[in-house]
């Protein structure tokens, strides 16, 4: 099922539900956390293929309150040609909200979340569309699959086909790994520093002693450091640990969750595989595991729910920049 709100850094996208659709066709009035020029012709046209409960049908891009446009599938997902099950997608924003990248973030974020679901995508642009075509592209919908009846071009996004033969190992980390965990949480500070909790020129900063301590909590018992390596590559795609105690507490506690950008979803089940070991450990040695979480990290937050873990309602700033947001503390009990 695809999330009711997909979420990004900076933007919401919650499902039409009926009303949202009664006011676009202003059938009721409308709602004040439009943006003046919304909806645009194309957010009508999108409210006349608005079905009842369908989770591939139209969303709002909210950024903070206000409704800045639409983005959405074209209904549920059809198997194509190559028997691969494929929608299309369709976004516009109003004029004031273009230019500050809000469409492809959210473009990216439905690519994700319909992958998550095994699904590809592609979308039509009208050839002269310099800004939707960057779109596209910077999201990945780059084969051009030819024109439709409008004289519209049509992309698709490659489909990871990997998905299905993804093969990978896991194993704990040892010392002798110190530089390969340095590159991979340098990649992992550089795509997500909330999640690592800390910036890449911190990360960058920290001395071959620190990255061999790292690495050795792999080989330790009061401590458990997993990686995923993809076969054949040898290429790193995830990361956990888990240690004894922290400064909050000492049960044992899960972090530095990390899976590569092009390794996330269930049908990989990376995450899966890396957290199976680390909660394994800690059955070990406690009643339960608890990790911290950035509220915004809609993903996270889903795979941990799914995994077990309850919000206990704790909470504490995001050190790395608390104007963000606050971190939220998860339990398991076992
Ligand atoms: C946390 C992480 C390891 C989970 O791995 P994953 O492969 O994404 O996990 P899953 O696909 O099993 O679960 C993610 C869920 O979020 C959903 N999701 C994905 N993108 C989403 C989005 N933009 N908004 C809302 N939900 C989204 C997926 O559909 C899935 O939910 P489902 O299982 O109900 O379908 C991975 O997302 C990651 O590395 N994120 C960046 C680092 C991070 O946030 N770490 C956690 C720090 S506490």
């Amino acid at each position: 099922m695809l999330p009711e709100v997909i979420s990004t850094d900076r933007l919401t996208l919650p499902l039409w539900d009926a009303r949202d659709v009664a006011a676009i066709r202003g059938e009721i009035p409308r709602s004040p956390h439009w943006h003046p020029d919304f909806p645009r012709q194309d957010d009508a046209d999108a409210a006349t293929m608005w079905h009842e409960g369908d989770m591939w049908g139209p969303r709002s891009i909210v950024r903070g309150q206000t409704v800045l446009g639409s983005i959405g599938f074209f209904g549920p997902p059809t198997a194509a040609v190559d028997g691969v099950q494929e929608t299309e997608v369709g976004f516009g924003l109003v004029e004031e909200a273009r230019g500050w990248g809000f469409a492809t973030e959210a473009l990216c974020a439905c690519v994700t979340a319909a992958e998550a679901q095994g699904v590809r995508l592609r979308a039509s642009v009208e050839p002269t569309n310099k800004e939707s075509l960057r779109v596209l592209a910077k999201a990945g919908l780059t084969t051009l699959r030819g024109a439709n009846d409008d004289g519209h071009l049509v992309f698709a996004r490659p489909f990871q086909q990997a998905a299905r033969r993804l093969e990978f190992a896991i194993r704990p980390t040892t010392e002798a790994d110190w530089e390969r965990v340095r590159a991979f949480r340098i990649e992992n500070a550089e795509e997500h520093p909330i999640s690592y909790g800390a910036t890449v020129e911190a990360v960058r900063e920290f001395d071959e002693e620190a990255w061999r301590m790292r690495a050795r909590r792999g080989e330790q018992p009061d401590s458990v450091s997993i990686v995923a390596v993809e076969s054949g590559t040898g290429r790193w795609i995830g990361m956990m640990h888990g240690l004894a105690e922290d400064e909050d507490g000492s049960t044992p506690v899960l972090a530095g969750v990390y899976v590569s950008k092009l390794f996330r979803g269930r049908g990989y089940g990376v995450a899966d595989a890396l957290l199976a070991p680390v909660l394994d450990w800690a059955t070990g040695r406690a009643s339960e595991i608890r990790l911290w979480v950035f509220e915004g990290s809609q993903p996270a937050r889903r795979f941990y729910g799914r995994h077990g873990f309850v919000d206990t309602g704790r909470t504490k700033p995001l050190t790395l920049d608390p104007s963000l947001g606050n971190l939220r503390e998860m339990r398991r009990r076992f």
